[in-house]
């Protein structure tokens, strides 16, 4: 290659670099796999080392930003009182005994002791705690400043507030304490199965959605999918002395202040023993509740980290094995279309099975047509599958150098496999949907929606079931559950007599049902079961929700009036409900004689004047009842529920691991009340 050449190729590599690192960090929407993204950086280190002059010529001309920034619009940025810097990482044994190899000869020992943790799949933040007070939460940003997400931090329980005190471990003064937000892969496939169904583009990975979500600007709409976070690293601590003498031992206080930390780590000498707990990581980390691409290596000695030091770019005391995602190459026999409870058509890839990171694969989602055609895969293409986040099998494309004539590139249906009806395309979406509201899949997918666990629970009344009384033609629509005769039910099978009239039975049961069962089982889009029982606590009943007006739910400044819907929900409720057939459905529903239970309302008229006049805060886990319950029993009582804690706060009751609002009761001398003390001011 000559220099002219090598310039080249160097700049080509740098941009694509940095287009990726965009559409990663700033999009969390990745177009390759880590795996070919680490590729191609390591042929462009490859050529800078080759060709040294070519490359700095390339960064005189035009310089790229070194690491990947996540900044986005709508947040402060913060800068981090010491800067995140990244890991260097690598797919090759032989690399990672070279690595132990350079700091054993930097630090003049062999025996070096070593701590092998998970690397984590999410995206990292750096929490800032001042007297044991979380005071912010920052994303790595450029890894000098980033952005302050500290309310959407608020929203994962998992996170507490405080510091909690020990004797083992004294509370620093500021600590800024590392580790990474992610969310679990049930999380990831509940909102992804939603979204799949409303048309919209599924998520590529719950570090991509993790990553979105706690960007975005509306908080109630991050409560309500739901965010973990796990911590392991250090960055500023004040004194020094408060953070322990080793990584090991850091990890130990962190879980002594009640902060979440990874559920193993491996505390070894040498490189051997570094690689056989690598290798006992890769077998155990798909039982971890996120997601993990590697093993992350690190001296224990937190002295001698600072003696090995860092280059411009990453530790020297810290190197990042990544496990390559399992990948298997199997015969596509077809492509088959299924149809959604609203209408969307999704391309589903039929496999010749193969065998896939310890489970059969068989069929894997296409996702739609435009997937198709992006990865340009035909029937009878030889293709790669892999599982993404782990688990969920996903076609990454072709073989080509096994593709024969044969292949022909594959014409998505213009028409409905279920109802013959052309299908149409939405603005906006990237799916194709079934235009027919009465087509027999959709109609059979909402009623078995409607009747399931999550929503009305009708005992009998399951997917065989709806799938019988459709195809017999009795069976049109979600109110038709409560027009079924016993005579007709009766001519389905001999001495079916029991199980008809238990059926009957629980349909008429589920008339009672409570409302948010119902308003989830409507099946607006987003709104699952936490949302459904917001609307349910502050609507208390279908007609009302039915007539609700965009001003009920978003006040002046677009804030949320009712707490856990946001704008994106609040537009889905109003759209559902200006549509006449989903008004029609609810009036016949309760002219069927559907009396939904409402919710113990928040806001209940008193019923006595125990606590009138009075104002409580309710903070922690109580023993016996959930904070809702309990608000709506001081409410019950006359009394005022509070969010803070204030001067004029007559009460705080605190259950376990109650937090800030304790201390600041604590500061003001607002008495302090638990379950049992509040039930003898309820008079029990
Ligand atoms: S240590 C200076 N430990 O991986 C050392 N990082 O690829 C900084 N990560 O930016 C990081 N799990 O966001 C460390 N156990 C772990 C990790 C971990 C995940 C992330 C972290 C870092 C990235 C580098």
């Amino acid at each position: 290659m000559t220099p002219a050449e090598a310039k080249k190729q160097i700049a080509a590599h740098r941009a694509e670099v940095a287009r990726h690192d965009e559409l990663y960090y700033r999009k969390a929407k990745p177009a390759i796999s880590d795996l070919e993204y680490d590729r191609l950086k390591r042929e462009l280190a490859d050529l800078e080392k080759q060709f040294p002059a070519a490359a700095r010529a390339v960064a005189v001309e035009s310089p790229t930003e070194k690491v990947g920034d996540d900044r986005s619009e709508g947040f402060q940025t913060y800068r981090h009182r010491l800067a995140m810097q990244s890991l260097d990482n690598t797919y090759s044994e032989a690399e990672l005994r070279e690595f132990h190899a350079r700091l054993a000869k930097l630090l003049d020992r062999e025996d070096l002791a070593y701590v092998v943790e998970p690397k984590i799949d999410g995206l990292a933040v750096s929490l800032t705690y001042e007297k044991g007070q979380l005071v912010r939460a920052v994303t790595r940003g450029n890894g000098v400043e980033g952005d302050d997400v500290t309310a959407n931090a608020q929203t994962i329980h998992s996170l507490p507030h405080s510091l909690k005190k020990t004797k083992s471990a004294p509370i620093p003064d500021v600590i800024e304490v590392r580790g990474e937000i992610f969310m679990t892969l049930a999380e990831f496939q509940r909102i992804n199965q939603a979204r799949e169904e409303e048309g919209l583009e599924r998520y590529a990975n719950p570090r991509n959605l993790a990553a979105g979500t706690i960007k975005l600007l509306d908080r109630s709409e991050v409560a309500q999918r739901k965010l973990e976070i796990v911590l392991y690293g250090l960055g500023y601590c004040e004194p020094a002395a408060a953070a322990g003498e080793t990584q090991s031992g850091y990890h130990e206080r962190v879980r002594a202040w009640g902060l979440p930390t990874v559920e193993k780590i491996w505390k070894v000498r040498g490189i051997d023993e570094v690689w056989n707990a690598v290798r006992e990581l890769d077998q155990l980390r798909h039982r971890f509740s996120y997601g993990t691409d590697g093993a992350v290596v690190k001296l224990d000695a937190l002295q001698l980290q600072r003696d090995a030091g860092s280059t411009s770019k990453a530790p020297r005391w810290a190197m990042a094995y990544k496990f390559a995602a399992e990948r298997a190459e199997t015969q596509l026999r077809a492509i088959t279309i299924q149809v959604g409870r609203t209408g969307v058509l999704t391309p589903v890839a039929e496999l010749e099975p193969v065998f896939l990171a310890g489970s059969t694969v068989a069929r894997a989602t296409l996702h739609n047509r435009d997937e198709i055609a992006r990865k340009d895969i035909r029937v009878g293409d030889f293709v790669f599958v892999e599982k993404a986040g782990e688990v969920i099998p996903a076609v990454i494309g072709a073989n080509l150098a096994r593709r024969t004539p044969e292949c022909r590139p594959y014409v998505f249906p213009g028409k409905c496999p279920s109802c013959g009806t052309p299908v149409v395309e939405a603005e906006g979406e990237v799916a194709l949907r079934c235009p027919n509201y009465d087509c027999p899949v959709q109609v059979r997918r909402r009623v078995q929606h409607f009747a399931s666990k999550a929503c009305v629970d009708i005992d009998g009344l399951g997917e065989a079931m709806v799938d019988t009384l459709v195809e017999k033609g009795w069976l049109k629509s979600i109110p038709d559950i409560y027009r079924q005769r016993r005579e007709d039910l009766l001519t389905l099978g001999k001495s079916v007599e029991k199980s008809t009239d238990n059926l009957l039975a629980a349909v008429e049961a589920s008339k009672r049902a409570d409302l948010w069962r119902f308003i989830h089982g409507l099946g607006i889009p987003h709104i699952g079961v936490a949302a459904a029982k917001d609307l349910a606590g502050h609507f208390g009943s279908l007609e009302a929700l039915t007539d609700a007006k965009l001003g009920d739910f978003i006040g002046e400044k677009k804030t949320s009036r009712i707490e856990g819907i946001g704008e994106t929900m609040a537009q889905a409720i109003i759209g559902h409900f200006n549509q006449p057939t989903n008004r029609t459905l609810v009036s016949e529903l309760l002219a069927l004689g559907v009396a939904p239970a409402a919710p113990v309302k928040k806001t209940a008229t008193a019923t006595s004047t125990l606590l009138a006049g009075k104002t409580l805060v309710l903070t922690g886990t109580l023993p016996s009842m959930t904070r809702e319950e309990a608000a709506a029993k001081i409410e019950a009582a006359g009394g005022k529920v509070s969010g803070s804690v204030s001067k004029k706060t007559s009460y705080l009751l605190a259950g376990a691991e109650a937090g800030s609002k304790l201390e600041k009761a604590r500061e003001l001398g607002v008495p302090v009340i638990d379950e049992a003390e509040l039930m003898k001011l309820l008079g029990g």
